[in-house]
């Protein structure tokens, strides 16, 4: 099969990767791709969100696959593009149509479909400029701490956890007056907070049935121990040790379940992956988000692990055949630290050539390119996020330990990364 990928990031380093080792498929393009995903296919100078010319290379290159990795171009509706248009319909895309993908698209329709569904997740109400006042006295009556969301996609920045009602108050009119992430915080949801511990749960379905992927657990802050600024993320371990089968069947039970059921109720047309945020509570998991694509740097982690063929995987959900289909997992863990840029995730310099990709020749490890680019002989960063090195081991803390050896003899200037992924768990 020839396939089409779309985004740029570690995520779709870790999907090429993977498909790359299918017997299924002949030829692999990634748009626009990075240094990483050119070791496992073709890439391609096209946007992800370019849609008149990811549709003419699809037609021009015989793709039987268009597997969509960034959230971005299944909010604006590619999906429903392809099916769209006589000249590429018979071209399945894996993701969900544009209503699906506002799962992750609104954070007010996630929670009205959760609602409806009857999904544990946290209490909310949602506000806009025709009722500000009313959210104004809702936030003054609201126990503390508020969880403030902006409606829209603000690029994993719209959440704010505010500790007291000045703050609260002060970031609703923010966001819903003054535009703080433009026309996504018109809209905002207001939420009970929840105390518990996160992980991340990865479902791919063809619209009817599903299967559920490692499980994964990532780390988003920039500094050790989760303190400091909130990042695209600075690692992941898989699995999750808190994870145990009790808690997944629960998971299954009082969120999977019901969410497939809900997508088949309301007709969203969706067949791809869905990533559940979900956050125990006690003994109970409640749902912090819903994503329509798989997580970053969780891929990283997720694939290394998944020891069924992804074409094929990908083929059942064209074919509405994943009921044929059984996960097998590898037993090992695997842990991705993510090497990012000085100054990251505030301002930070491009460009700095790194040293000592050559040298890694570690059986077990697997470095994902993220913010890379190639100029010349070099390979020099291009993102906050440069490399994520993922490294499978028997424990939690072996994987960790060889991937940061790994770190060690890589080197490019102002290179940061964690030193304390999985902690809690060792
Ligand atoms: P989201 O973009 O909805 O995933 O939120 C980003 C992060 O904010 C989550 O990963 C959680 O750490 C935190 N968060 C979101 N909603 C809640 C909530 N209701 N209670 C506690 N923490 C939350
Ligand atoms: N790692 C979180 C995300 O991909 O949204």
């Amino acid at each position: 099969m020839n396939i089409l990928l779309l985004g740029s990031g570690g995520r779709e380093h870790a999907l090429a990767w993977k498909m790359s080792q299918s017997s299924l498929l002949t030829k692999l393009f990634i748009a626009p791709g990075n240094t990483g995903t050119a070791l496992c296919g073709t890439n391609v100078n096209i946007a992800a969100t370019d849609f008149e010319s990811i549709k003419k290379f699809c037609i021009d290159n015989a793709i039987e696959i268009v597997v969509v990795g960034p959230e971005e171009p299944l909010v604006k509706g590619i999906y429903d593009f392809f099916k769209e248009d006589v000249s590429v319909n018979h071209i399945p895309v894996i993701g969900p149509s544009k209503k699906g993908a506002q799962l992750e698209g609104s954070k007010a329709f996630a929670k009205a479909f959760m609602e409806k569904h009857h999904i544990p997740s946290a209490g909310y109400r949602e506000f806009d400029e025709s009722n500000y006042e009313e959210g104004v006295a809702y936030l003054q009556a609201h126990s503390l701490p508020i969880v403030l969301k902006a409606d829209g996609l603000a690029a994993g920045k719209g959440v704010i956890i505010c500790q007291n009602y000045i703050e609260a108050v002060a970031e609703f009119e923010l966001m819903i007056q003054q535009s703080k992430f433009g026309d996504a915080s018109k809209k905002v949801v207001v939420e009970e907070f929840l105390s518990g511990i996160e992980m991340s749960v990865f479902v791919l379905t063809d619209g009817v049935n599903y299967v559920i992927l490692p499980e994964a657990k990532d780390y988003k802050r920039i500094g050790e121990g989760d303190k400091g600024l909130n990042t695209g993320g600075m690692g992941a371990i898989s699995p999750v040790p808190f994870a145990d089968e009790a808690f997944m069947q629960k998971i299954i039970a009082q969120v999977v379940e019901p969410t497939i059921k809900g997508i088949r109720e309301d007709k969203l047309e969706y067949a791809g992956f869905i990533f559940i945020g979900i956050i125990k509570v006690g003994e109970e998991p409640f749902v912090i988000e819903y994503n329509c694509r798989m997580g970053d740097p969780e891929t990283e982690v997720v694939m290394p692990r998944l020891r069924n063929d992804l074409v094929a995987l990908f083929k059942a959900v064209t074919t509405q055949k994943l009921d044929e289909v059984n996960i097998e997992t590898d037993p090992r863990s695997a842990a991705t630290v993510v090497a990012v840029s000085g100054g990251y995730p505030g301002e930070y310099e491009k460009g700095k050539p790194i040293e000592g990709l050559d040298l890694i020749q570690e059986e077990e490890t697997i470095v994902f390119h993220a913010g890379t680019k190639q100029e010349g002989e070099t390979i020099v960063t291009a993102g906050g996020r440069v490399l994520a090195v993922t490294s499978l081991g028997n424990t939690l803390q072996k994987s960790v330990e060889k991937s940061m050896a790994i770190l060690e003899v890589i080197e490019f200037d102002g290179m940061h990364f964690r030193k304390d992924i999985g902690y809690e768990f060792y």
